[in-house]
């Protein structure tokens, strides 16, 4: 048997995910429902055996030299991991593990909400009636646009922009997409077709982004971008906010460059460009886009079997930086 782990969580998270990492490890939880400062996180992590840590943790290499030699990985409860160094971790022999496809589901559904949401009004249309203001129905009366058999552009093809893209069927859609290479499953499970984001960006009604947040992605969607898409058409975006740069969006929202946005996610998190709050074109959501109970909990079950994996000298099933292993391998020999 493994000697019990040291392991530290920076937020408390659903239940069961608790009551698994406290039958096999001592554990530690930030009591606060609130994000560590990272004077705190520092303080925090000291000594440690693994870090169970959040998108709205900073993990940089000054977190890793916190932590201590002994500390052998962060589980970051999400699928993205741009709030992680994970190069600085790779060379301090640290392990980082996230939480794939388990919110695949989650996160896709609340990409069709919000374009939902956009395309027929829906918060405008029950703020309307909550003040009051319906007199009855009207052939005028806040029109939105047609969903079925108009076109979609999927930008990132991966395991979210393939959900989000397999569940257009229903709604008979033609589909466009662009990523770094074709990709000929996400053609064959959607009928979509491989075009340059200038062509998807012109000609797509509703353009959704599935990219995760790297150099080559941040501001992918800027002023020149929002000049290509059509008067009508409406920007979804569930993936990073620093993909999407927030000035030009609201430019492109206010001179009607675009008909509306739904953002799930904002650059300077959780400040949001004020502009934006007074656009009635835009719908935005507090970064919910995994929020389920089952999806969170799940999310939660992920980092802990990563944890305990390592724990017990196996490979985390969704270790990020498999490099590291190498590394130890090739010491050895
Ligand atoms: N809003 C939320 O709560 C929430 C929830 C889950 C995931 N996300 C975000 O969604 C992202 C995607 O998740 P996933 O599981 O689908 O990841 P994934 O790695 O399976 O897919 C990402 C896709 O983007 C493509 N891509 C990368 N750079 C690109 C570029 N410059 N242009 C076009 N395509 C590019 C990749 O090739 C890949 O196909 C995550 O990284 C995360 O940041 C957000």
């Amino acid at each position: 048997m493994s000697k019990r782990w040291n392991v530290y969580v920076t937020r408390m998270l659903p239940q069961p995910a608790i009551d698994l990492l406290k039958e096999y490890c001592d554990v530690e939880i930030n009591p606060d429902d609130q994000v560590l400062s990272h004077e705190e996180l520092l303080t925090k992590v000291k000594g440690r055996d693994a870090v169970l840590c959040l998108l709205t943790d900073t993990i940089d290499d000054e977190v890793f030299a916190a932590a201590g030699s002994q500390c052998k990985l962060f589980a970051n409860y999400a699928v993205g991991f741009n709030n992680v160094d994970v190069e600085a971790a790779t060379k301090r022999g640290v392990m980082i593990s996230n939480t794939p496809d388990v919110l695949t589901d989650a996160t896709a559904d609340l990409a069709w909400t919000l374009l939902f949401s956009v395309a027929r009004r829906v918060v405008e249309s029950d703020k309307y009636l909550r003040d009051g203001k319906f007199q009855g129905w009207g052939p005028m009366l806040l029109l939105g646009r047609d969903i079925t058999g108009k076109t979609l552009g999927v930008i990132g093809t991966g395991r979210i922009g393939g959900n989000f893209a397999k569940k257009a069927k229903g709604f008979e859609m033609k589909i466009l997409y662009n990523d770094v290479t074709p990709n000929p499953q996400f053609e064959a499970e959607t009928g979509g077709v491989y075009v340059d984001k200038e062509t998807l960006l012109k000609t797509a009604d509703f353009i959704s982004v599935h990219v995760p947040l790297l150099p080559s992605t941040r501001h992918l969607i800027s002023t020149n971008e929002f000049k290509l898409m059509k008067p009508t058409a409406i920007l979804i975006n569930t993936s990073r906010g620093p993909v999407v740069d927030e000035k030009a969006l609201v430019y492109a929202l206010q001179t009607n460059e675009i008909w509306g946005a739904g953002l799930d996610v904002f650059e300077n998190e959780p400040a949001v460009e004020p502009r934006l709050l007074e656009c009635e074109n835009a719908v935005l959501l507090p970064h919910v886009a995994s929020a389920t109970i089952d999806t969170r909990t799940n999310m939660g079950l992920i980092a802990v079997r990563n944890i305990l994996a390592a724990m017990q000298g196996a490979v985390p099933p969704t270790l990020v930086n498999i490099e590291v292993l190498r590394a130890k391998e090739s010491n050895k020999a």
